[in-house]
């Protein structure tokens, strides 16, 4: 079987992990025989400063033909100029648009091996395994009037939470979906006390759980929820909420894996059906500071492979044995710089994402 994967680097990091993550696929189609194409596109500020713009029609039109997207990152201090118009963060807003990307799935998962790495107490996090599915492609970040102007009285800005029944329907249905295959229990994020856009929320997720009858849907206050996540995380099974919500919990949620480097993300544009188009990217963004070093966790794009693999290539038991292949790595003691701790190996971006591959090609036991 062929498939076509377009691949878009990106900045910072981004480029450095992404080797390591195509090793990985390289490894895969060793092993199975699959045929995957590459084709390359600019994005973010790779492309402002190559072809002025954060992306263009030509790259865009490049992910819509393809069966899946493996994103390195977009963004740094180079392109953070106010005075400009374009910003690398642009590409990613259109392509979640543009390729109706409305459903991020960000899976969470303690590591036994890195419970000590988490600023929380071991026994805390110890056994947390949560898939948020932070609704992509409105809200806060798409919704109309959105604009800044004058007044008499000085400036002002508005940015509007606006959701149809549709919109939250089908990322809630994803959220049923997943948890189907992992342990029935779905909570939904909102805040309904407070905003109208959370009662519409709120109401059309318990007429979707209705449709699920063997799945536990059940509701929580985005302020409890902020609190409950750290308190005790493995309470959570799936999680489904808001745009602006996700963005804020799947970043705290990041310290009960021990590092931001740890986790990869994959933004589907339908269920999760195996043949879905999606756009997998490690959710640790451009890292700048570290860049072209040789230390960044390449683990997060090489677990993207996993999750690129079983939604939109559906082929899963290739992804299982990637994520397997990290976990050994992790368990035989390999670390990057930002996981390591006393007892362990240290290792690079490149030699990890070597490890990783020689696993898939490998396994062992
Ligand atoms: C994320 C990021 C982006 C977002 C930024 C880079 C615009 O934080 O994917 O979580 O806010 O969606
Ligand atoms: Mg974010």
């Amino acid at each position: 079987m062929s498939y076509r994967i377009a691949v878009l680097r990106g900045d910072g990091i981004g480029p450095e992990v992404t080797v390591e993550a195509l090793k990985a696929l390289a490894a895969i189609r060793e092993r199975y025989g699959h045929d995957f194409a590459y084709e390359e596109g600019l994005v973010g500020g790779a492309s402002i400063d190559e072809l002025g713009v954060p992306m263009t029609d030509e790259t865009l039109a490049l992910c819509q033909s393809s069966d899946a997207v493996l994103f390195g990152a977009a963004g740094g201090p180079k392109w953070d100029d106010a005075s400009t118009d374009f910003r690398p963060e642009q590409a990613l807003f259109r392509l979640r648009k543009e390729l109706n990307l409305f459903a991020n799935l960000r899976p969470v998962r303690s590591y036994p091996m890195l419970d000590e790495m988490s600023p929380l107490r071991p026994e805390v996090v110890k056994g947390a395994d949560i898939i948020f599915v932070r609704e992509l492609t409105g809200g806060l970040y798409f919704g109309q009037p959105k604009m800044r102007w004058e007044t008499p009285e000085g400036r002002r800005a508005v940015d509007s939470e606006d959701y149809s029944e549709q919109e939250i329907a089908r990322v809630v249905r994803v959220a049923c979906e997943l948890a189907r295959k992992r342990r029935r229990k779905v909570v939904s994020v909102d805040k309904f006390n407070a905003l109208i856009s959370s009662r519409l929320w709120r109401q059309v997720a318990t007429e979707v759980g209705a449709e699920y009858p063997d799945i536990d849907l059940t509701h929580m206050l985005a302020d409890t929820f902020a609190m409950q996540l750290i308190v005790r995380p493995t309470q959570f099974d799936v999680v489904v909420t808001t745009n602006m919500f996700g963005d804020i919990f799947t970043d705290e949620a990041a310290v009960l894996a021990g590092s931001m480097g740890m986790l990869p993300s994959a933004s589907l544009s339908g269920l999760p059906s195996g043949r879905t188009l999606g756009l997998y990217e490690p959710i640790h963004g451009s890292a700048p500071d570290i860049a072209g070093q040789g230390i960044a966790n390449p683990l997060a794009s090489i677990l993207c492979c996993a999750l690129l693999l079983r939604y939109s290539l559906g082929l899963e038991e290739e992804a299982r044995v990637v994520a397997d292949a990290v976990t050994t790595v992790l368990e035989e003691g390999y670390r990057t710089s930002d996981i390591h701790s006393e007892g362990t190996s240290k290792v690079s971006t490149q030699e990890m994402g070597d490890l990783v591959a020689a696993r898939i090609r490998e396994p062992r036991g």
